[in-house]
């Protein structure tokens, strides 16, 4: 076999067969296929395309292609949970607790936050203690003792789609449908659930800007879960403004937590159920949505939610009692309220700016060597559809030194929108892909 005529073939539009792609994939990862030739054919199936048996194929070989998580050891149906990303995304840390409440095992691998999007594993850092390293037998050990366990992923999850990942980055091949969809997916089967809810991002603040795209990449993705046999639906929602109100990881370990005891910002709270009650369905846990919804009110009105967090907390050597005393968070030594100078109604947020204010007072990393300040990070208190007038506070700064604050209004006076005509609350859920 020769890549050479693999990628004449895929040129010409025609479906390559499972033994092409395996090849491709094994000789990409293993070096034996050098990056010019691997760039020639992704542009190809950029230009091309690929069908769902072609990308279900390229998904099973990535995931393949380092270690295949093995959860059988844990009882019961395994759901995980994965987001395309975004901005004060903080579903992850009420999810899990809410979940785990059900009696339904969360055994999940999270990321860290890159650029302008923040990570589950930074953010639970922000818990003194919390240890988001554990052996795998240890991370077993945490979800059959305790229902719960959320660490950050292992080195050698789809190997093959860090290498094929990087080489889009630079190539201008990141936004093709397939190639998103198998890469997402790669990770998700090799971290090895039996079933996947996915919440695909739509708006400003997300990968995929328009609706008619996150669809688009929603049913790619359900469709590879069923080709390999996962249960897989994709849960379409609203990211043209930052999630909740806080951004920040500390700021936003508190919104978690009022989410948890009842308290939290609408948006999220209707996330965090829609999604809860999606996977107890898929677990088996309850037959309906409906039931599954009122399951996460239940398990959040009795306090059983909150009991599990400081569990989870503590069963991975977090301190549970910063759970009820936020002052044993870190927090940020300074504040200052942002002012703006207009009256109307805001009618849109650039989220991926908020992201950057965040980002410029040290929530986030500017690369993989910055050091993330936990307690910083900023509170908005208008979002669309919300009346401002002139002298209102739009948005709170948490901070521990000036030098950067000046950006950070910046970003958020550039980022708001206003309208004098009154403007709709956005829907947050567009749509449940199956
Ligand atoms: N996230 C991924 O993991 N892969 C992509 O290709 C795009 C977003
Ligand atoms: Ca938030």
């Amino acid at each position: 076999m020769r890549v050479y005529d693999i990628i004449e073939k895929k040129k010409l539009g025609e479906v390559l067969t499972d033994k092409e792609i395996a090849f491709v994939v094994e000789g990409y990862t293993d070096g034996s296929i050098p990056d010019y030739q691997m760039s020639a054919l992704l542009m190809a199936i950029y230009f091309q395309g690929m069908n769902d048996k072609e990308t279900a194929l390229l998904t099973e070989c990535m995931a393949k292609s380092g270690e295949m998580l093995d959860l059988s050891a844990i009882e019961g149906i395994k759901v995980d949970k994965h987001s395309t990303g975004g901005v004060g995304d903080t579903t992850t840390i009420v999810l899990a607790p809410l979940v785990a409440a059900a009696d339904v095992p969360v055994a999940k691998m999270s990321g860290r936050g890159l650029g302008h999007t923040g990570g589950t594993i930074d953010k639970l850092e922000s818990f003194p203690g919390f240890k988001v390293e554990l052996p795998i037998e240890g991370f077993i050990e945490n979800v059959n003792k305790h229902g719960v366990a959320v660490v950050g992923q292992t080195g050698n999850l789809a190997p093959a789609d860090k290498k094929i990942y990087a080489l889009r980055d630079v190539t201008a091949t990141v936004d093709n449908v397939s190639l998103i969809a198998a890469s997402i997916m790669s990770k998700k089967i090799a971290a090895g659930s039996n079933a996947i809810v996915l919440d695909v991002k739509c708006g400003s603040g997300a990968f995929m800007k328009t609706l008619e795209d996150a669809k688009k990449l929603g049913d790619a993705m359900v469709r590879i879960g069923k080709e390999v046999g996962r249960n897989t639906i994709a849960v379409v929602t609203d990211m043209n403004q930052p999630l909740g109100n806080a951004i920040g990881n500390s700021l936003e370990i508190m919104e978690a937590i009022d989410t948890l005891k009842g308290n939290g910002p609408r948006d999220l709270t209707e996330l965090t159920h829609t999604l809860a009650a999606n996977m107890f369905v898929l677990a088996g846990r309850v037959a309906t949505v409906e039931e599954g919804l009122s399951l996460a009110a239940e398990l959040i009105e009795s306090g059983k939610a909150m009991d599990k967090l400081r569990e989870w907390v503590a069963s991975q050597g977090g301190d549970a009692c910063s759970v009820d005393d936020y002052s044993l968070l870190p927090a940020a030594a300074k504040q200052m309220d942002v002012v703006l100078e207009e009256t109307g109604y805001v009618a849109a947020i650039d989220t991926e700016m908020i992201g950057k204010a965040a980002l410029v007072l040290g929530a986030g990393r500017e690369n993989k060597e910055s050091i993330i300040d936990l307690g910083v990070g900023l509170i908005m208190h208008k979002k669309i559809g919300d009346k401002v007038t002139k002298g209102d506070v739009v948005a709170t700064l948490y901070y521990s030194d000036n030098s950067h604050t000046e950006a950070a209004i910046r970003y958020i006076k550039d980022a708001y929108t206003f309208s004098t005509e009154s403007i709709e609350k956005p829907q947050l859920i567009y749509t449940i892909i199956r």
